[in-house]
């Protein structure tokens, strides 16, 4: 995969926060502001996979939702091939999502149950204006065999529930392909799904960086699955982002007790469930931290009191490429760059 990968950036997001407000309710009285996204640092090759791995409720799909502009980020800039697309409104944002798309976790998200297959591939083109009646249908069937629904004939007038998940998360990735757009984000496209589903997904994901040319933001909690799609992969735990570098790297020398801890949960890579390699996971949380303090803080085996608790940790570079936000890498160079 690394030979292919270019050096040039794609896109870059620069201290990115998304903030949301939770609603108050008569148990816990006021709303709660939850910090999603902490000051993101991030930046995209242009033909790379890059793997956004953390847990659930880690801001994998915020930060998402922010790159396709579904959303807009409260603090921070996020461009596109150097142009600022952070805050794009009316026939920009039309312009900017042309070139943009998602693939979501669930493809109800993306497929109206009472359209066919046909339709809700095409809609996009016509939405936009691209091409006449009588292309779309080439485009459509072109797309399907291309996200590996062949004879593709055989599907475009089905409705999506006469199709198996895995039918329906390929066609969704058709409608997402179909304008050819030059970043695809494709939200856990595979966990719904079984093994050997998710193992044609991942090829098909492929062959669309590989045949046109997308860049790939691939979003997941499986460093297995990162592992064996990604050129390269950022870590992401509560909202910050703790470690970044090429996959290979990161998940055979983790430097983050954070990245440690998902190599240790996954039963491919850890030896046994009892006998973590690392440890690098208390098995109760701390109390909470001041909001200064390392945010890995309350689940790391390895902080030392005084300094994780009490400052912010800095960007070491750890590796050719490679970067860790902790205190505890002390022969490590601070890191020139983060994004
Ligand atoms: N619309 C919203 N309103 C309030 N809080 C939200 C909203 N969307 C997300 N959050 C909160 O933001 C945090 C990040 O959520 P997000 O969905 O980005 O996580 P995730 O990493 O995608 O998780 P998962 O793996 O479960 O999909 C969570 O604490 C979540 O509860
Ligand atoms: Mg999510």
């Amino acid at each position: 995969m690394s030979e292919r990968r270019e050096n040039k950036t794609i896109l870059q997001l620069e201290r990115v926060s998304r903030f949301y407000r939770t609603r108050g309710n008569v148990f816990r009285g006021g709303g709660r502001l939850v910090v999603a996204l902490n000051e993101i640092n991030l930046s995209l090759r242009a033909g790379e996979i890059f793997g956004l791995v953390g847990e659930s409720g880690s801001g994998k799909t915020t930060c998402g939702r922010l790159i396709v502009r579904l959303e807009e980020a409260d603090q921070g800039r996020i461009t596109l091939n150097g142009e600022d697309i952070t805050h794009l409104k009316g026939k920009k944002l039309r312009e900017y999502r042309r070139q943009v798309q998602m693939v979501f976790q669930d493809p109800y998200q993306s497929l109206n149950p009472q359209v066919t297959i046909a339709d809700s591939v095409a809609e996009p083109l016509i939405t936009n204006k691209v091409g006449s009646p009588l292309d779309h249908m080439e485009r459509v069937l072109k797309v399907l065999k291309t996200a590996g629904l062949s004879p593709a004939e055989d599907y475009v007038y089905r409705f999506p529930h006469q199709l198996s998940g895995g039918q329906r998360q390929r066609v969704a990735i058709a409608r997402a392909i179909v304008l050819e757009p030059s970043l695809l984000v494709a939200d856990e496209p595979t966990s719904m799904l079984d093994a050997s589903y998710s193992a044609q997904i991942f090829e098909i994901l492929q062959g669309v960086r590989d045949k046109m040319g997308a860049t790939i933001m691939f979003i997941t909690h499986s460093m297995a699955s990162a592992r064996y799609l990604c050129d390269r992969i950022g870590v992401i735990y509560r909202g910050h982002l703790v470690e970044q570098g090429p996959a290979e790297q990161v998940i055979n020398a983790p430097q983050h007790p954070y990245t440690k801890a998902l190599i240790d949960a996954t039963p491919k890579f850890g030896r046994a469930a009892e006998v973590p390699t690392y440890g690098t996971l208390l098995a109760a949380e701390r109390p909470a931290n001041s909001s200064a303090g390392c945010p890995f803080f309350r689940r790391c085996a390895l902080a030392e009191r005084l300094l994780c608790a009490g400052t912010y940790p800095p960007w070491r570079q750890v590796g050719p490429e490679q970067v860790a936000l902790c205190h505890l890498l002390e022969d490590a160079a601070p890191a020139v760059s983060t994004g």
